[in-house]
């Protein structure tokens, strides 16, 4: 059966470049893998005082239950003042709770930064790593993926035009392919 990959994107902004760069991966991927794009945009700010039986917002229990049906994670986010955007972070902190359940723990993720800027998301890549080694996430090191100047890649439909994009993309997946084999 497909190996199922959950991908949380960074951006709640409906012409994102990250969410655009979501839906290029899945075209690029390969036929074993079936990649589907997360919804993280419902998720009450994480509060430990909602994290009790009685509490609970619907949307963290629908949210836990969907991460633990993947077998693995893409993380596709722009960097926001140098660091990871807050709607990623609180994802990451509503599935880590309770640590015993954590939906995070031992499945291989892979992170993808992307940005206007020349520099794409350097920072928030690397603070995201620091997250995903907290959370036990066996994280691809290679090829490290800063997407600079991203939005010259893509046309007025969202559609990626940029070759070299494309080939880089292509790159990514065949070795996350290979990292998901080794970590799963
Ligand atoms: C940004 N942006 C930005 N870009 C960057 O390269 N480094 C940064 O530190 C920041 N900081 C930042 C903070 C905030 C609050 C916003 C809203 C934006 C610009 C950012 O890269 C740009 O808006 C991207 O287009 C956002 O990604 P999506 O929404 O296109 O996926």
């Amino acid at each position: 059966s497909r190996i199922k990959i959950g991908v949380l994107v960074g951006s709640l902004r409906k012409d994102s470049f990250c969410r655009k760069l979501s839906k290029a991966l899945k075209e690029v991927a390969p036929e074993s893998f079936d990649l589907e794009e997360v919804e993280i945009g419902e998720l009450v700010l994480y509060n430990q005082d909602l994290d009790e039986p009685d509490n609970l917002p619907e949307a963290w229990t629908v949210f836990r239950e969907k991460m633990r049906s993947y077998d693995a994670f893409i993380f596709v986010s722009p960097e926001y003042n140098r660091s990871v955007p807050a709607v990623l972070k609180n994802a990451l902190d509503v599935g880590s709770r309770p640590p015993s359940k954590s939906v995070w723990g031992g499945k291989p993720g892979a992170v993808l930064t992307a940005s206007p800027g020349s520099i794409g998301g350097f920072g928030a890549n690397h603070h995201l790593r620091q997250i995903l080694s907290c959370l036990n996430v066996p994280t691809m090191q290679a090829p490290e993926a800063y997407l600079g100047n991203i939005a010259t890649a893509f046309d007025e439909s969202g559609n990626l035009t940029s070759d070299r994009t494309r080939g880089f993309l292509q790159k990514f997946m065949e070795s996350y392919a290979i990292w998901v084999g080794k970590n799963r």
